[in-house]
């Protein structure tokens, strides 16, 4: 499996102009962009090669829910994926794991390949390995528990422990455990689940220094990358990381 890089800009930039700035730095075949929705139509246009997707979806494809965003309405202007569940989503928009199993099903529905992130807290992992595995193993079965004959749906699982997201010192989880733990991932999507070939990500302070490291672990798919994404020259080192792998 060739291995991609995901770039989450989260609520960035808040320009169009930089937006498309951005865009043409990770434009390459082996690239997806997870691009805020105002910018939708001017980074599409931007494209020639890489992919794009959102950040978030609705569990409606449409109705009265003022903001929101559906999945049929990203998909009509051409997005490809959507991140559901990711940790931010969970925390400050206190999104249930009964909303993002909704969202999923919503994602699968519109035809939108639906990126699931799940990941521990910093307090369960403090209580070791197992004890993540387990939250991990609980997160997975809830979020999935809406889908229906999933051996034949397209979805991607982001393994992206919460704290190490965002933490300037680019990352506290070592490329092994965060092996350890898409192994572990993988071999539950595949017994209980029948997914396979599945592609699982990691995520969580990816950066030019140590996306090689990452990308050089078999048990791991590509990246999720947030903070690092932002910048262009940096993204572009990235792009060509990946592309040895591809
Ligand atoms: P980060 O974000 O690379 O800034 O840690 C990753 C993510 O939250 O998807």
């Amino acid at each position: 499996m060739s291995k991609l890089l995901f770039a989450n800009w989260k609520m960035n930039p808040t320009s169009e102009k930089e937006a498309v700035r951005l865009a043409g730095a990770g434009d390459a075949k082996h690239v997806v962009i997870l691009v805020p929705f105002l910018f939708l139509s001017a980074v599409k246009k931007t494209l020639k090669r890489a992919r794009f997707g959102v950040q978030n979806v609705s569990w409606e494809q449409e109705g009265p829910l003022t903001g929101e965003i559906s999945p049929a309405m990203a998909k009509k202007m051409g997005a490809v994926y959507s991140v559901i569940g990711h940790s931010e989503r969970r925390e400050f928009f206190c999104e249930s794991d009964a909303v993002i199993a909704a969202k999923v099903q919503a994602a699968l529905g519109a035809g939108l390949i639906p990126i699931l992130c799940v990941g521990e807290p910093l307090s369960v992992r403090r209580g070791g390995r197992a004890a993540a595995k387990a939250y991990v193993e609980q997160q997975l079965s809830a979020d999935l528990s809406k889908i229906q004959k999933l051996k034949n749906k397209k979805i991607i699982i982001a393994y992206e422990p919460v704290w190490a997201i965002s933490t300037s010192g680019g990352g506290r989880e070592t490329p092994k455990d965060a092996a350890e733990m898409i192994g572990f991932i993988r071999s539950l999507l595949t017994t209980h689940y029948h997914l396979h070939p599945i592609r699982v990500l990691y995520g969580g302070s990816v950066n030019a220094k140590n996306l090689g490291r990452v990308l050089a672990m078999k048990e791991i798919d590509g990246a999720l990358v947030g903070g690092a994404s932002l910048d262009p020259a940096g993204f572009r080192k990235m792009v060509k990381i990946a592309e040895t792998y591809q």
